[in-house]
């Protein structure tokens, strides 16, 4: 059996029944994306469907805070499958750089391979399934949808975006809308803007319904 075939049989029970956006449709869309993109952009094949099939193994956000936990257990999982030590080199590189750390960080990802995975993550955060999963992850932690209150704040540091606790409309302004400049490839900044278009017309929507009244009232 082939390494990506014996992975996805490793893993694809740690994720399936997730109910934060984690699940293993997400996998599944960020390695059919990034396998679109390499077939336009190039990179080596193998390192990027490794590492779109492990980058969520050990996510921050659901293991407790550890950073640098999802590089570790993915050369784990590689090492035990009999890799080589380059490939899982290059894996846990892109793995402990994929993800969104806030505004103010700059992630920069030095592969090409790193890239590509980097922008299918992202891609599949914004648009209609992007919409999806952040109000699936905002139910999850209790977060309101949107407390008007509470305008859309930008956080400062790292920190401030972990231990935000802010409605899940502000994650629109704190990172969904603010991805489409932070693709890497022409293919995914191609892909980028049909969905970012939508989920600007869907807050445009949003609002307009949640200020029905006040509309009502002006006419
Ligand atoms: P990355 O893939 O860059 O690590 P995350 O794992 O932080 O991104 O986020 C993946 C998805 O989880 C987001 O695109 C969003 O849908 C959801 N999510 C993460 N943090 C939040 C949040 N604070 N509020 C709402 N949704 C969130
Ligand atoms: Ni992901």
């Amino acid at each position: 059996m082939k390494i990506v075939e014996q992975v996805i049989e490793k893993i694809k029970s740690q994720f399936e029944g997730d109910a934060t956006g984690h699940d293993w449709h997400h996998i599944m869309r960020v390695y059919n994306l990034s396998r679109y993109i390499q077939e336009v952009e190039g990179g080596d094949l193998k390192i990027i469907e490794l590492a779109a099939l492990l980058h969520d193994i050990s996510d921050h956000k659901l293991n407790g805070g550890k950073l640098d936990e999802g590089g570790k257990v993915a050369a784990k999982i590689l090492e035990e499958l009999g890799e080589d030590e380059d490939t899982i080199s290059q894996v846990k590189y892109i793995i402990d750089n994929v993800s969104y750390k806030g505004a103010n960080t700059k992630a920069e990802m030095k592969t090409l391979e790193g890239r590509i995975v980097q922008d299918a993550d992202r891609l599949d955060a914004i648009g209609a399934i992007g919409i999806a999963r952040t109000f699936a992850y905002g139910g999850n932690r209790n977060r309101p949808i949107y407390e008007p209150e509470h305008k859309a704040k930008m956080h400062e540091s790292f920190e401030d975006y972990f231990n935000s606790k802010s409605h899940t409309i502000n994650h629109f302004y704190e990172k969904l809308l603010l991805l489409k400049d932070r693709l890497n490839t022409p293919t995914g900044i191609k892909l980028g803007e049909e969905r970012h278009q939508l989920m600007e017309n869907y807050l445009d929507a949003f609002f307009k319904e949640w200020n029905f009244n006040v509309l009502q009232e002006k006419e």
